[in-house]
């Protein structure tokens, strides 16, 4: 359950992200892919080289879908059905995974809006997107 100030630091996150969901999202798969070249395997169908169009692009969707999430707190499992379908079922993406994803999405508001991102807007966007990971691995079994 999200409090009303989880909320509102969400939601004010979102907000500063959502013009920028191309530069945001491809320096956090960057990152992920960095700091984890092992990721890469799921994604080898793609060029995944600095500066990839297809990089670029997928950042965008993770980042669009957490700006979904964001307008859907209360029922998370409804509003991602398709994309929690979608990686258990057809991606087959470890759950273990999905905190690394998630630690490098911190990592790129953490830079970019600094100001933004307090201590309390920390807490609440890390436990956001362990609910939006959570949904999306709910499916595995
Ligand atoms: C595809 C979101 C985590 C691997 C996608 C798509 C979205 C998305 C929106 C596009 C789906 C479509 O085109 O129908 C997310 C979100 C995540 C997450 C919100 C967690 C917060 C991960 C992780 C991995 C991963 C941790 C693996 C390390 C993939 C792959 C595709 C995909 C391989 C297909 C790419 C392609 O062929 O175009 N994801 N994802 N995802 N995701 Fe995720």
């Amino acid at each position: 359950p999200f409090s009303a100030s989880d909320r509102h630091d969400i939601t004010h996150l979102w907000e500063k992200m959502a013009p920028n969901v191309e530069f945001l999202g491809e320096e956090a798969m960057e990152r992920l892919f960095k700091s984890h070249p092992k990721t890469k395997t799921y994604f080898s169908h793609l060029n995944v080289e600095h500066g990839s169009a297809a990089v670029r692009a997928q950042g965008a969707k993770v980042l669009n879908a957490i700006g979904h999430a964001s307008k859907n707190l209360d029922h998370l499992d409804e509003a991602l059905s398709n994309l929690s379908d979608k990686h258990a079922h057809d991606l087959r993406v470890d759950p273990g995974n999905f905190h690394l994803l998630c630690h490098n999405i911190l990592v790129v508001l953490a830079i970019h809006f600094p100001e933004d991102f307090t201590p309390r807007a920390h807490a609440a966007f890390d436990k956001f997107l362990a609910a939006v990971s959570e949904t999306l691995y709910s499916k595995y079994r």
